[in-house]
Parts: structure tokens; C-alpha cells; sequence
């Protein structure tokens, strides 16, 4: 069911410091600094050859990310996002299976304008899993 990598987001307490280790300690290609109010983030996009990296820096008080920063101070693999053919499909399955998904349950337009759903990590390793559909 699920596809490429999509990417991996990263938690980080100062976006242009990290941007600058990627790009210049890691000589990746970085983009410009996206403020994303409706998703309480930041995000700076690392381009590879196979998949992304997203630098991800709470944006307002009601970030999502500055939670797991309190509890990873120097940041850390907040999810991973892995692409499906049909997200109501996925969902449909997942659910079946026991697994939760988070929020309402109906897909949100996430940060590349494509429905996203998130599944509760403790269903999933430990990880927090964002399906996209591609
Ligand atoms: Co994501």
C-alpha cells in the first residue's frame, strides 16, 4: 500500500542554523524559508536526490512542534511521510487493522497541497507516520 518516502521531517530549535549545517557542513540543496501559519511551522525543504528532508521550526503559540522540542531539545525526527495511490482507501484499511489516525479522521490539505493524514505513533513503532497522497 504505501509508497515512496516522501520525506522526513526533523524538529529543530533554529531554522537557519540548521539550514546552514545542511547546506553547508552537509552540502545539500536548501530552499528558501516557508512559513506555513495554518500548519504552526516554518519549513525549510533539503532537496535529495531521492527524497526531501523538512526542517521544521515552530511558527505561533499553538505549534505542534514546540511540544516535542520541549522534549527534544536539540531537536530530533518529529515523522516520516510516506506516499499512497488513494488516501481514503488507506485510510479505510488502516482503520480496519486497528490502527488510529489522528485528528478528525479526513484528510487535510498538508504542506505540498496534497490531502495528508497522520497515524498515532504509538500504533506505528514509536514513529509518527503522515500518509500523502501523491
Ligand atoms: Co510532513
Amino acid at each position: 500500500m504505501i509508497g515512496r518516502l516522501n520525506h522526513v521531517a526533523i524538529a529543530v530549535k533554529d531554522l537557519a542554523a540548521a539550514t546552514a549545517l545542511y547546506r553547508d557542513t552537509l552540502g545539500a540543496r536548501v530552499s528558501q524559508q516557508q512559513p506555513e501559519p495554518q500548519h504552526g511551522v516554518t519549513v525549510v525543504f533539503v532537496e535529495l536526490p531521492n527524497t526531501k528532508i523538512e526542517l521544521l521550526e515552530p511558527l505561533g503559540a499553538e505549534s505542534p512542534i514546540a511540544k516535542f522540542l520541549e522534549r527534544n531539545p536539540d531537536g530530533g525526527i518529529h515523522h516520516i511521510c510516506y506516499e499512497v495511490d488513494d488516501i481514503l482507501a488507506a485510510r479505510d484499511r488502516l482503520k480496519e487493522r486497528g490502527a488510529r489516525v489522528l485528528g478528525s479522521g479526513e484528510p487535510r490539505i498538508g504542506a505540498h497541497g496534497k490531502p495528508v493524514l497522520f497515524l498515532h505513533p504509538k500504533d506505528f513503532l514509536g514513529t509518527l507516520v503522515e500518509l500523502e497522497q501523491a
